[in-house]
């Protein structure tokens, strides 16, 4: 299985040079090869179709989550305008009021409806503030009221929501800017030393700052450090060959589908949990934790066959592995060149 597709299409391609004249095989093989891509679109296009929420007919918590995330971040963006419009977002407000009644009713306390409570609340407060008094925000105060006296569960130690005041300061000088992006590279061999679970957790915490779509953050991650998991989960994969019998630790970084709501996102799996990947990379490389990204550019067939090995959820899409482990004193990593930025961007 780790035989790399392009060696493998190689063996194919000379074995049927032998029997087939040159211009049938080229034909053939790029027949085949648009069949392929029509079979693994139809893949991922059944799940993004089986998992996401279209529209508002939202099926299940998860998509209830997405939406109410979705919404209660409208709030927190036009609060964190310059010079908020005063009374916008009456229809979020009324959607999310109608939204969060029933996701209590059905699913109890999540996170995303106090987080969403939380906002309002904020929404009415900075109303108040303005003395931008009204039959609409003291309406909607009762309804809040009202809401929260209903919770049967609420958890107070979820404090967010609504937006914070920040005063700019300088982050980092230029050796830590050189450190930080200069620095990191992909590594290719790690000491026997295991990564603790305390560093994982740190990492991933880290990387959970990432920025995402209406901050639905889609990403999942699991992580492995058992020896055996570890070689498993890399015999699905075409690019760790030579070292990733080293890794002492393996993430699989995944997006749930259930936190898109429209055919227009259907990438945005990718986009947000690519996002987050490299944000687990740069987290790990600050903790002192060298990795390498692994690519997860698969057909349907091995990606079933991992799913159903490792149970990765259905609504999910897998975005890539990434390896890791403590850094050897001494090492080499590839003198990755770069493009010049002349020659990639445009100003206009
Ligand atoms: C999505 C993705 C998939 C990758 N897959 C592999 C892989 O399968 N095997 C590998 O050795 N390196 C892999 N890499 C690492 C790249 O080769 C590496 O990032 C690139 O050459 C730049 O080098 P640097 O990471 O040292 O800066 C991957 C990188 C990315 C972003």
């Amino acid at each position: 299985m780790s035989k790399s597709y392009a060696v493998a299409e190689e063996g194919r391609y000379k074995l049927l040079k032998q029997i087939l004249p040159k211009s049938v095989v080229r034909i053939l093989l790029s027949v085949r090869a648009y069949a392929q891509l029509v079979i693994n679109y139809v893949y991922d296009f059944s799940r993004y179709h089986r998992a996401s929420c279209m529209g508002e007919a939202a099926g299940n918590v998860e998509q209830y989550d997405a939406l109410i995330t979705m919404n209660y971040h409208r709030l927190e963006k036009g609060l964190s305008l310059r010079e908020p419009k005063p009374f916008f977002g009456k229809q979020v407000v009324e959607y999310l009021l109608r939204t969060i009644e029933h996701h209590q009713r059905e699913y109890g306390s999540r996170e995303s409806t106090i987080t969403a409570l939380n906002t309002i609340s904020f929404y009415i407060q900075w109303h108040e503030k303005q003395d931008l008094h009204s039959d609409y925000i003291s309406n909607l105060k009762t309804d809040l009221a009202n809401i929260i006296s209903r919770l049967n569960n609420p958890s107070p130690h979820i404090a967010k929501g609504g937006v914070n005041a920040r005063v700019f300061r300088d982050h980092a000088n230029d050796e830590e800017i050189n450190f930080f992006f200069n620095e990191r590279h992909s590594v290719r061999h790690y000491s026997a030393e295991p990564v603790s679970t305390d560093i994982i957790n740190r990492a991933v915490y880290l990387a959970t700052f990432t920025p995402s779509v209406c901050n639905r953050q889609s990403w999942r991650v699991k992580a492995f450090t058992e020896r055996s998991k570890i070689d498993h989960a890399l015999k699905f994969q075409n690019g760790n060959r030579g070292f990733g019998h080293t890794a002492t630790v393996l993430f699989v970084v995944s997006a749930k589908l259930t936190t898109f709501v429209s055919p227009s996102e259907r990438n945005q799996g990718w986009i947000d949990g690519g996002m987050f990947a490299m944000s687990l990379i740069n987290a790990l490389h600050a903790l002192g934790i060298g990795s390498c990204p692994l690519n997860w550019s698969t057909d349907a067939k091995r990606d079933k066959s991992f799913r159903q090995a490792f149970g990765i959820p259905d609504d999910e899409v897998i975005i890539m592995f990434i390896a890791g482990g403590h850094y050897e004193e001494n090492y080499s990593v590839c003198d990755s060149a770069r493009i010049s930025v002349d020659n990639l961007l445009t100003i206009n």
